[in-house]
């Protein structure tokens, strides 16, 4: 479904990824893992369309590079950017109604219906202001929000970060049981233990470099990912 070749991003003199490759089939759950600064965030938004990009990326047989990320989100890639980034002086239903801005006006409010069924929480709050939400609640406004562009494909920045783990384990039940529904994921995370046991297959960025690639079930016996990933010794 997505087919990244030697993809490169630089910002100024800093050469953020090194000429990564990574396939994300359709219907799978795929990770991206890696510490702080290795390159996440910027693979995400090379495919977004928000930052300058060399290389390639096939989405459905077409090239995405150089187009505007309007038209990328038209195309059916929808994107929860790391640290939520929801509207805090809009309404819960304002948040929903940017998430939609490809929608026929007419189908809104099925979207919003969509989102309410799997977030009730939102439904009660619909008339809050954002900012007024609890962090787990701010992250599915988030996830609505993408939600409301009918993506294919779903790309999640850190979901879980600052989130308690209670919530964290609600998150990623909710990205597994959209995937159970026929939507594909490109997932990134710190917590790599949750992201590999959800995802299907995983890729170990490092200094803007894929070092290691392989199933998750595998990943998460490997040695290298289990010392540096998964916090044991
Ligand atoms: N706008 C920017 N200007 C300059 N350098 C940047 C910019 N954004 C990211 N970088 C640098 O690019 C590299 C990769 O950053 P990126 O945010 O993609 O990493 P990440 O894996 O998402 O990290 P984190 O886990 O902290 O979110 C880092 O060295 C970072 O300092
Ligand atoms: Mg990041």
């Amino acid at each position: 479904m997505l087919k990244v070749n030697n993809l490169n991003v630089y910002y100024g003199v800093i050469h953020a990824l090194k000429g990564i490759s990574f396939n994300v089939p359709e219907g799978k759950i795929i990770t991206l893992i890696g510490s702080n600064g290795a390159g996440k965030s910027s693979t995400l938004k090379a495919i977004a369309g928000l930052v300058h990009t060399k290389g390639s990326i096939k989405f459905l047989g077409s090239e995405i590079v150089g187009t505007k990320t309007y038209t990328i989100v038209r195309k059916g890639i929808a994107k929860v950017p790391e640290g939520r980034k929801i509207f805090s002086n809009l309404t819960i239903l304002e948040n929903l109604r940017m998430g939609g801005f490809n929608r026929e006006y007419n189908t809104l409010e099925r979207g919003y219906d969509e989102v309410f069924d799997l977030f009730p929480i939102l439904k009660e709050r619909a008339k809050q202001l954002a900012g007024t939400l609890s962090g787990g609640e701010q992250q599915m406004l988030a996830l609505g929000r993408a939600l409301m562009s009918k993506p294919t494909l779903l790309m999640l920045d850190e979901p879980s970060l600052g989130l308690a783990p209670k919530i964290v384990s609600e998150v990623f039940g909710i990205i597994k049981r959209l995937n159970s529904n026929g939507m594909t994921i490109l997932l990134v995370e710190q917590n790599a233990a949750q992201a590999l046991k959800i995802s299907d297959y995983g890729y170990v960025l490092e200094n803007g470099k894929i070092i290691l690639e392989d199933k998750s079930s595998n990943l998460i016996t490997n040695e290298q990912v289990r010392k540096s990933y998964l916090g044991e010794i």
